[in-house]
């Protein structure tokens, strides 16, 4: 059984290094120093209580931004992302925000066409010079 809930940074660390599309791994020290002043919801996919998949998240003003995602390639294409999603859509609605946030290299094929297929819109493009690297910004208002 699949079941989205809150979880930890030691269910995300166990997750982490099986992404295969991020070359760089954040560490713990990473999560923490980034995380340390930003209240962050942790979203976790659970397979029979296994940990598959994450997305972690904080409160940017009105909206909820979305750090980081990621789903262990051996369970894709089962509907975590989706259900951790929604999980994270009831906290924002319950915090009161009008719509949820995220940017994403344009490299990241997979992810920008799941944000799509989970109702976002693309809202803004920075372009960089290594071109993989250039940012779609997207977001989901909440209603
Ligand atoms: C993108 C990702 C999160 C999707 O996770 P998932 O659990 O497989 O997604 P879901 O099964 O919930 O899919 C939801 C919908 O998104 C779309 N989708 C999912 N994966 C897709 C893909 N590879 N290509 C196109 N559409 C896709 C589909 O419409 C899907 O609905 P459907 O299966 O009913 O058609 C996962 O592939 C992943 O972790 N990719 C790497 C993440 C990454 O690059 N992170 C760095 C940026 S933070």
């Amino acid at each position: 059984m699949i079941e989205a809930r809150t979880g930890n940074l030691d269910d995300v660390l166990s997750i982490n290094s099986e992404i295969p599309e991020w070359t760089t791994r954040f560490s713990r020290e990473h999560f923490e120093e980034f995380l340390k002043d930003k209240n962050p919801e942790i979203v976790v996919g659970y397979s029979e209580d296994k940990p598959i998949g994450f997305i972690v998240s904080y409160t940017e003003g009105d909206h909820l931004k979305i750090w980081v995602i990621g789903v262990d390639p051996g369970f894709r294409r089962q509907g975590i992302f989706r259900a951790m999603h929604k999980y994270c859509e009831t906290i924002a609605k319950n915090k009161g925000l009008s719509k949820i946030e995220l940017d994403i290299a344009k490299c990241r094929e997979s992810m920008i066409s799941a944000s799509r297929a989970l109702g976002y819109h693309i809202v803004g493009v920075e372009h960089k010079e290594d071109w993989p690297n250039t940012r779609i910004f997207l977001e989901k208002p909440l209603y």
